[in-house]
C-alpha cells in the first residue's frame, strides 16, 4: 500500500491518473496538491472527494513549508509529479511561469522529498519520486529520422520543452548525487477527458461545435504521436511498480498523424454525427452541419506557431519489452470516446474556459 502525493492532480492527465489510481489500488491513500491554475478544476476530480482515502489541497508546489507538512502530516512516501505549466503556446508569449513552476518548482519537491526521505529519522522504509515528462525534451524530427528513445539526446526547442528538460535533470541529478529514488516518464501528445480546450484536439471540437474557425498553423504537416490519456495512466503505473530506480521510460501512442488529418478527422466524424443524433442541433445550433454545411469550412490555415517543432515520434521499446507497456486504446475508437465526452460534457468545458484563458483566444484568433 502506498501514501501517494499527486501534484498537478485537478489538471488533465493529473485528474485522469487519479481516477485510474484509486479505481486500481483503492487501498491507497491519494493526496492531490494542485494550484487550480486556469488549467486545473476541482471539477475534474468529482465523485472521488468523498472517498475516506482521498485529499485534496489547494496550493503551490513551490511552497516548500506546505509541502514539507504535508509529507510529514499524511506520512508520504510517493510522489507522481503532474504539476506544470503545459502550453506550448502560453510558453511562447510567458515564459516566466514555466520557469517558475516546471522548474524551481520541480526543485522544491526534489528538495523537501530528499529531506523527509532521505534525511528523516522518520523516513519511510521505500520511497519513489515519479516525474511525469514530456517527449518535447528531445527536440524535433525529419520525416524519415528514426523515433526518440531514451538515449536520444535533450535539445528542447520551446521554452516549455525547455523547462521541461531542465526538470528531467533535476531529477536525474537527485538519484545520482543523494540517491534518491526516481524514475521518469516521457510521452507523447495525449487526449481524451478533461483535456483543457487549449490543445488541439478539445480546441478543434469546441471550435466545429460552437462554429468558430478551426486554426490550424503553418501548413498542417506538423506530426505529433497521439496516445489515449489512459494509457498514459497505465503506463506511468507499470513505471511506478516496476520501473528501475533512476531510469527513464518513454510512453508513445505508435499513432503518428499530420495536424491537418487530426482535424480533418474530427471534423467528418462531427458532420456524421450531426445525421446520427439530428437533436445536437438544438444543443450546438452554430455548428455548420445545423446549417448544411461540412464542417471542414471551418479549417483556417494561420500564422505558424514560432519555432514550431515538425514532428515527435516515441519509440518505447524499453518500456514495452521491460515493462510489459502497450498501448489499448487505437486512434478511432479514442478519438471517438473523446468527442463523445466532449459533446456530454458542454457544461464543463463551457465552464472550465469561461476565464481569462477565453480572452487570450478570443484576441489571438478571432
Ligand atoms: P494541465 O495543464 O492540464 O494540468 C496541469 C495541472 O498542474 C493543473 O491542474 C494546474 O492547476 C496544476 N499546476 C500548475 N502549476 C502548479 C503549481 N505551481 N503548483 C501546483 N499545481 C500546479 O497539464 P497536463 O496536460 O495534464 O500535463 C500534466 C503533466 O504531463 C505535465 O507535467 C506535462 O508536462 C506532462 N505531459 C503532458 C502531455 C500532454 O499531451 N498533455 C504529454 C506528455 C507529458
Ligand atoms: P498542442 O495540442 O498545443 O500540443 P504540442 O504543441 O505540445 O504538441 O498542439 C499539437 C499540434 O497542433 C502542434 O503541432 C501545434 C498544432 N496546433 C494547431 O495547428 N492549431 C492550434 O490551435 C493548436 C492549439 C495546435
Amino acid at each position: 500500500m502506498r501514501r501517494v502525493l499527486v501534484t498537478g492532480g485537478a489538471g488533465f492527465i493529473g485528474a485522469n491518473f487519479v481516477r485510474y489510481w484509486s479505481e486500481r489500488h483503492p487501498d491507497d491513500h491519494v493526496v492531490v496538491l494542485d494550484a487550480l491554475t486556469y488549467a486545473g478544476n476541482r471539477e475534474n476530480l468529482a465523485g472521488l472527494e468523498s472517498h475516506d482515502a482521498f485529499r485534496f489541497v489547494h496550493g503551490d508546489i513551490g511552497d516548500q513549508p506546505l509541502v514539507e507538512s504535508l509529507i510529514k502530516e499524511d506520512g508520504l512516501d510517493t510522489i507522481v509529479h503532474f504539476a506544470a505549466e503545459s502550453h506550448v503556446d502560453r510558453s511562447i508569449h510567458e515564459p516566466d511561469a514555466f520557469i517558475q513552476t516546471n522548474v524551481s518548482g520541480t526543485h522544491t519537491l526534489l528538495k523537501v522529498a530528499r529531506e523527509a526521505w532521505l534525511d528523516s529519522d522518520s523516513a519511510p522504509g521505500d520511497h519513489l519520486f515519479h516525474h511525469v515528462s514530456t517527449d518535447e525534451v528531445y527536440g524535433t524530427l525529419g520525416r524519415d529520422d528514426p523515433a526518440f528513445t531514451e538515449k536520444t539526446a535533450y535539445a528542447p526547442n520551446s521554452p516549455y520543452a525547455a523547462s521541461k528538460a531542465a526538470s528531467d535533470h533535476l531529477v536525474r541529478a537527485y538519484h545520482h548525487t543523494y540517491g534518491l529514488n526516481v524514475t521518469t516518464s516521457n510521452c507523447s501528445n495525449n487526449y481524451g477527458p478533461y483535456q483543457f480546450p487549449e490543445k488541439l484536439i478539445p480546441l478543434m471540437i469546441v471550435n466545429a461545435l460552437n462554429g468558430k474557425v478551426l486554426p490550424v498553423y503553418g501548413d498542417g504537416s506538423n506530426i505529433r504521436d497521439w496516445l489515449y490519456v489512459e494509457d498514459h495512466c497505465r503506463g506511468i503505473e507499470l513505471v511506478i511498480d516496476k520501473g528501475k530506480k533512476g531510469e527513464t521510460y518513454n510512453i508513445g501512442g505508435d499513432n503518428e498523424y499530420a495536424n491537418i488529418d487530426i482535424v480533418s478527422t474530427i471534423c467528418s466524424a462531427l458532420d456524421k454525427l450531426f445525421v446520427t443524433q439530428p437533436e445536437l442541433a438544438k444543443v450546438f445550433p452554430d455548428a455548420p452541419a445545423v446549417k448544411g454545411d461540412r464542417t471542414d469550412t471551418l479549417i483556417t490555415f494561420v500564422k505558424d506557431r514560432l519555432g514550431h517543432d515538425w514532428r515527435y515520434a516515441i519509440d518505447a521499446t524499453r518500456s514495452s519489452d521491460t515493462l510489459g507497456y502497450s498501448p489499448q486504446e487505437d486512434f478511432n475508437s479514442g478519438l471517438t470516446r473523446t468527442i463523445d465526452w466532449m459533446i456530454e460534457h458542454e457544461t464543463w468545458w463551457r465552464a472550465v474556459m469561461d476565464g481569462s484563458y477565453r480572452d487570450w483566444l478570443e484576441t489571438n484568433y478571432d
